[in-house]
């Protein structure tokens, strides 16, 4: 690692959780969407960390810790620390039983190669299970509706897992405001962060609100609008945040990829993006976009107007016996849907 990548470390900004830990304003995704390798994720990861990222964003269903461990390793005994990084997992659908939450804990640290996680999230509020490459209409038998119950039972896992010091904070991510409210309400330990889908056209301003008053950090999955997503995850009516003429046009005005305009817009609102790219341009710029020309407040304003409440990751996959409309997932009209 030369200086010019180290003093890029050095500048990106960072956040404050509500632990008082700080955490960087911008992260790599690393979910390859069913079409990169773990091979071409951990070489990208590899590349990032050496040119200033210090926050990674895991889990244990894109099948590629083990790799990413590798290279994280390699970037330690190449002069990086520990404490630099920052690295997130999530608790897969499969593994919320008591017991399980630790085993999948266990094996994302072997695979990470680390003693500890900064952060580990429930990757969806659900039992509910799908294979790896699943398709739209593929339902699991044992899938049902929301239990506040059993996501408490996942949730007193985690918390057993902060205290143990395995994890530094806890967090949640695809979740709704009203099951927050109830999370807040029985949890011991708070949730520092949620990650959920934020992008121009899908702003979730009302939850990402709550969030913010609550304390709880918003991570900001599929920043760009995910071009590269899963077909399971694109239907004919989804918004392309990148073809937005008003992205375009600010992207012109700025010199740069409508994407880096996605990213800007992120970053100055509040959330923490983490933007997924196996190309090094991509992720360079990705990365540099946080240090120099920022948006207008103007700009900042205007781009309010791209919010078409476009959800891209729908989750259609987590339904169950014979419904089929994915909104009952997100409890649009503030009600729970239970059994
Ligand atoms: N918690 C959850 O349930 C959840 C769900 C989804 C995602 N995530 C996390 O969020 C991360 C990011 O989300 P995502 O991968 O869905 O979508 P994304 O970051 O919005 O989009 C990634 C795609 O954007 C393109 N791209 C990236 N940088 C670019 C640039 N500078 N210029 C032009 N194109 C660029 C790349 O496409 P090309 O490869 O075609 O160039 C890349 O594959 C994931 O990797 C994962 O870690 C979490």
């Amino acid at each position: 690692m030369n200086n010019n990548q180290r003093r890029i470390a050095e500048l990106i900004p960072h956040k404050t959780l509500y632990t008082g830990e700080k955490i960087p304003a911008i992260g790599m995704g690393t979910f390859g969407s069913d079409r990169f390798s773990a091979e071409q994720i951990s070489q990208a990861v590899l590349g990032a960390v050496r040119f200033g990222y210090r926050l990674f964003d895991c889990a244990s269903v894109y099948e590629n810790e083990a790799m990413i461990g590798d290279v994280l390793l390699q970037a330690r005994n190449e002069g990086i620390m520990r404490e630099e990084l920052f690295i997130q997992s999530k608790i897969w659908n499969d593994m919320h039983r008591p017991g399980d939450v630790l085993l999948s804990c266990a094996k994302t640290l072997k695979d990470l190669k680390l003693d500890y996680l900064d952060m580990l999230f429930i990757h969806w509020p659900f039992r509910n299970h799908h294979a790896p490459g699943a398709k739209v209409s593929d339902r699991d038998e044992q899938s049902h509706a929301y239990v506040h119950e059993e996501f408490m039972e996942t949730w007193r896992q985690m918390e057993r897992l902060q205290k143990s010091g395995l994890v530094r904070h806890i967090g949640t991510s695809n979740m709704s405001i009203a099951k927050m409210k109830l999370l807040l309400r029985d949890c011991e330990i708070r949730p520092a962060a949620n990650e959920m889908e934020l992008h121009p056209s899908f702003q979730q301003e009302e939850f990402f609100r709550f969030c913010v008053d609550n304390q709880i950090q918003p991570v900001g999955f599929s920043p760009i609008g995910s071009p590269s997503r899963p077909d399971r995850d694109r239907t004919d009516n989804d918004y392309v945040d990148l073809e937005d003429p008003l992205v375009v046009d600010i992207a012109k005005t700025h010199g740069v990829h409508p994407a880096i305009v996605c990213i800007k817009w992120a970053i100055q609102r509040g959330q923490i993006p983490i933007p997924f790219s196996i190309h090094e341009k991509e992720y360079k710029s990705n990365l540099l976009s946080v240090l120099s020309d920022p948006l207008s407040p103007k700009e900042m304003e205007l781009l309010k107007s791209v919010n078409r409440n476009c959800r891209l990751i729908k989750g259609q996959v987590f339904l169950w016996d014979d419904i089929d409309d994915w909104r009952i997932l997100w409890d649009e009209d503030g009600i729970i849907r239970s059994r």
